[in-house]
């Protein structure tokens, strides 16, 4: 059964619900990358190749070698959660370190449905490693990443974006990076909206679901799309794509298709939203 693993294995949603009420999220901010990242150098073993999706190898640094960057770094909240093996700790470290399998589903949704990229502007929400973003960047997108830890975005989805590029001096525009919470993260993006959001995993904690939701709902073009990747329900957190989706369908905002199922193991899906013909913009 899969279960998130937290700092003290929490069990009870009202544990975890009393330790929601106590945390201060981080403030969205956007990071430039700076020259040093910019001229970095990767020897070979700092990362490794892998057909991350079919058809589309990936240069990813390794994590071993992401941890020891971060202990140098003294990045001590993510370290902390790493040495307990949570998968997080709420407010503090949100899980962007690891690669979880939903990412893997909509990589692979992306290529067999052969969603066209060339020139449009992509956020991939709740990056994590940037797999979806490294993706839609070799599709010829445009692309904005963001994750809860800067921690993250420095040491694993820069060096990864950085691996994966031949122009780096081209990234300053072709990319962006934003951390922090997304309750403030539509206050800090400019008035460009997206042609699609893609977000994998993120919908594990109710509590954040009214902040995701409002990104899609005031960042998204009038003919965008988001697709949302997920687990069914996530056990011991309570969060679960029904619940996402009643308070989408509640608002009567955007419609919602559910595109692809998995077939065996955990249940995990994916699902399209598209504002209504009948809706105009919000912002
Ligand atoms: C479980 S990780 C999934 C990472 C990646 N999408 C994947 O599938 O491998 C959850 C992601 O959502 C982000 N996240 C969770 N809660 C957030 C919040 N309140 N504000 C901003 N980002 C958040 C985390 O930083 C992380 O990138």
């Amino acid at each position: 059964m899969f279960k998130f693993g937290f700092r003290e294995d929490a069990s009870s949603i009202e544990e975890n619900s009393e330790q929601e009420d106590r945390l201060e999220w981080i403030p969205a901010t956007r990071l430039e990358i700076t020259a040093e990242q910019l001229g970095a150098k990767y020897e070979a073993d700092c990362y490794t190749e892998t057909e991350a999706f079919p058809g589309c190898s990936l240069k990813l640094i390794r994590f071993d070698k992401v941890t020891q960057d971060l202990t140098n770094r003294n990045c001590r909240n993510v370290v902390e959660a790493e040495s307990k093996h949570s998968d997080l700790i709420p407010g503090k470290y949100e899980g962007g370190l690891k690669i979880w399998e939903c990412t893997f589903d909509l990589g692979r949704y992306m290529l067999k449905e052969n969603i066209e990229l060339k020139g449009k502007l992509v956020m991939d929400l709740g990056c994590g490693a940037g797999l979806i973003g490294l993706l839609s960047i070799r599709k010829n997108a445009t692309v904005h990443f963001q994750d809860y830890n800067e921690e993250v975005l420095k040491s694993v989805t820069i060096p990864n974006v950085l691996l994966n590029s031949d122009d780096r001096t081209s990234l300053p525009t072709k990319c962006e990076f934003y951390a922090g919470d997304w309750a403030s993260l539509a206050t800090l993006l400019d008035d460009e909206k997206y042609d699609y959001i893609f977000t994998s995993e993120t919908i594990y904690n109710p509590e954040n679901h009214r902040k995701l939701y409002e990104i899609f709902k005031t960042k998204l073009k009038a003919d965008g799309a988001a697709f949302v990747a997920g687990k069914t329900y996530y056990f011991g957190v309570g969060g679960g794509m029904r619940q996402f989706e009643n308070l989408i369908l509640k608002d009567d905002y955007f419609d919602v298709r559910p595109m692809w199922r998995s077939q065996d193991g955990v249940n995990r899906e994916i699902l399209k939203l598209t504002r209504k013909q009948d809706r105009t913009s919000v912002a």
